[in-house]
């Protein structure tokens, strides 16, 4: 039995996801930033839960100190956490800009999950795993719109650019953590899965929710991930597959992190 966080559990395939992790009785803690949305996931999952425990856990990601504080919480839980499914993530925004200055893509896609991440790794154990959720929609990052130095124009740019990000340093940190562990990879659940965001954003009814569910529980649980430290796996082709070169480029992910970091210490100090 494993102890499981996921975040955006309130919807879409976090949701789904939950679901069928729950059903074979592992413990979870969903993350949410809606008060009733979160007690009406938890709710739901505990029906259907197994033997595991299911707890909630409350932050807006686009807030860096609300999701630094946490963090902090789940590091410091005495029950440990095994595996951290990054899944939340939003694509349009009608204010895009956050009180901490930065586009909401690159808070809640690439910064958010990068400091859950950093964060939680110490306490994780070396047959951890941490999945964090791309996208095929990936295009070069520029680091002063990550920075919130410039906006973006547009909402697919803003989000491809946030999931070109996120996959670029889970490589890096995955490939640092080959051999010590945890295994640390990013994952495109499939396009046009037909949850809220896609409805919104897209305007079409999309594809079966379970394509993406169906995904983060193997990548979360599955043996056939346990070699995969670094790797993207890529749902539309059903396969571990080539990201965006950019994510391969060792330099370019270095100068991502250093950016971030230094975002990271500009808003939470220190
Ligand atoms: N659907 C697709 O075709 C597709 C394709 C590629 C990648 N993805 C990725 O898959 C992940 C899940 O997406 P989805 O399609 O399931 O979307 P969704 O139905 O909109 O669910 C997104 C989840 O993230 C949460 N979230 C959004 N902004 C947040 C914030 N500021 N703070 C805390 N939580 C926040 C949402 O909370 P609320 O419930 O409160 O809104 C919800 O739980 C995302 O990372 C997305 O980019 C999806």
């Amino acid at each position: 039995m494993k102890s499981i966080l996921i975040t955006g559990a309130t919807d879409g395939i976090g949701l789904a996801a939950a679901r069928l992790i729950a059903a074979d009785g592992h413990n979870l803690v969903l993350h949410g930033r809606s008060p009733e949305k979160l007690e009406k996931a938890v709710d739901s999952v505990s029906a259907i839960s197994g033997a595991g425990a299911v707890e909630g856990s409350l932050a807006d990601l686009s807030d860096l100190a609300q999701v630094a504080a946490m963090a902090n919480a789940l590091a410091a839980r005495d029950e440990g956490l095994d595996i951290v499914i990054n899944n939340a993530g939003i694509f349009q925004a009608s204010d895009p800009v956050t009180a901490d200055g930065l586009d909401v893509r690159f808070a809640v896609n690439t910064l958010a999950p990068y400091l859950i991440t950093r964060r939680l790794l110490p306490r994780l154990p070396k047959d951890g795993r941490i999945v964090n959720l791309s996208s095929a929609a990936q295009a070069p990052v520029d680091l002063k719109a990550l920075s919130g130095e410039v906006t973006v124009p547009d909402d697919f740019k803003a989000y491809a650019q946030s999931k070109l990000a996120i996959t670029m340093w889970s490589h890096a940190l995955g490939v640092a953590h080959r051999d010590t562990g945890p295994l640390i990879v990013s994952l495109n659940p499939g396009s046009l899965i037909g949850t809220k965001m896609v409805k919104e954003g897209f305007g079409v009814e999309g594809s079966d929710i379970s394509i993406g569910a169906n995904i983060i529980y193997r990548s979360a649980l599955d043996d056939a991930f346990a070699g995969a430290a670094g790797e993207y796996f890529d749902n539309d082709a059903g396969d571990f597959g080539p990201p965006h070169p950019d994510a391969l480029d060792a330099g370019k992910a270095d100068e991502v992190i250093r950016a971030i970091d230094a975002v990271l210490a500009r808003v939470l100090g220190g």
